[in-house]
């Protein structure tokens, strides 16, 4: 892979532990694209026009046009911008602390906080869905986006309602750290340049998701720069897929693929906006049951569980004597479970 024609070079890329292939680039036109959108597979699509009215939001046009509102903005002390549920803070793990601290500022303020950035400096991420407070030039962008060829696709795929599009506004290096979502995205870059890891739903058991009940749910606790292998030792058998997304190209991200994107180094702050869309009703189940639908069905089972019992310490005991030496090949050491 060697995107250096189009303003990057495979040398900037961070060097870590798995092997990648790269995610298949096409025209939106080639049905073949249309094919690994069905099948639930990554895929760049070079020419969809989505996003092409707002190719010119760089930072200047979106301070002049974003409207006078607070926009959510991610300070973190290093360039990981890990996701945390606030209201799961608030249920069960008071004494959690933050990766990054979350503070809302006008557009204007976060541009000039990015300009006036020097090494050593928190680093700063705005995250922020678009919403009817941006201003009338953002609005008419909006309007003008490719929405023909995404209800095509929303159509075929049998997906649910768009749920929103977020606005993602970053420095150079910035890195939102492997994790997966739980809807269809079709992720469309404007400005900048970012490295897109992925990996596919099966890989659920070599990284390492926290708890469901935990602020960090959906997150990998795998750190690709500084992997504990002793700790996580499945990660040595990871394989993912990956590219470098620049302006006007679109990733199908497709539900529950875990990804991790970074904003590449030296190549000046990033924007990007993404199209979040609910997964479609499963009309026919059949067995065995896809990774995805495995997923879903453990998502649940952690959540009756821990409705249930009310205190997530007692999640693990009670799951570890259900299953070892029972549904386990391991033998029962007696003082496993603690019941
Ligand atoms: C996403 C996502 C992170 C980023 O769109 O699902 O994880 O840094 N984006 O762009
Ligand atoms: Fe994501």
């Amino acid at each position: 892979m060697n995107g250096s024609a189009s303003g990057w070079e495979k040398r900037q890329l961070n060097k870590y532990f798995f092997n990648t292939e790269p995610i298949p680039r096409l025209s939106c036109h080639d049905p073949l694209a249309e094919e690994l959108i069905a099948q639930e597979k990554p895929v760049v699509l070079t020419d969809t026009k989505l996003c092409d009215s707002a190719l010119k939001w760089d930072l200047d046009y979106l301070a002049e046009n974003m409207g006078s509102e607070k926009y959510m903005v991610f300070v973190s002390k290093d360039n990981k911008f890990k996701y945390y549920d606030e209201a799961k803070i608030r249920q069960y793990s008071s004494n959690f602390i933050p990766p990054t601290r979350r503070v809302d500022m006008s557009f204007p303020e976060f541009v000039r906080k990015l300009k006036e950035w020097k090494e050593g400096d928190e680093r700063i991420y705005l995250q922020q869905g678009l919403n009817n407070t941006v201003g009338q030039a953002i609005v008419m962008d909006f309007l003008q986006f490719n929405w023909e060829w995404l209800n095509v696709l929303q159509k075929k795929n049998n997906w649910g309602p768009l749920t929103s599009n977020l606005l993602l506004v970053g420095m150079e290096s910035n890195i939102t750290p492997v994790h997966y979502d739980e809807q269809q995205n079709f992720f469309c870059q404007l400005v900048g340049y970012k490295r897109c890891i992925l990996f596919a739903p099966e890989y659920y058991d070599r990284l390492y998701p926290y708890p469901v009940y935990h602020p960090h749910d959906r997150q990998s606790q795998v750190d690709f720069e500084n992997p504990d292998f002793e700790r996580f030792p499945g990660m040595t058998h990871l394989e993912g897929v990956e590219t470098v997304l620049g302006p006007g190209e679109v990733l199908h991200i497709p539900m529950y693929w875990w990804h991790q994107i970074e904003s590449l180094p030296n190549r000046g702050h990033t924007v990007s906006v993404n199209f979040w869309y609910k997964g479609g009703p499963t009309e026919k189940v059949e067995h065995p049951l896809k990774p995805q639908q495995k997923l879903a069905v453990m998502r649940n089972i952690e959540k009756m569980l821990l409705e249930a019992l009310k205190d997530p310490a007692e999640v693990g005991p009670l799951l570890r004597a259900l299953v070892i030496g029972r549904y386990t090949g391991q033998v029962a050491e007696g003082q496993e479970g603690k019941l």
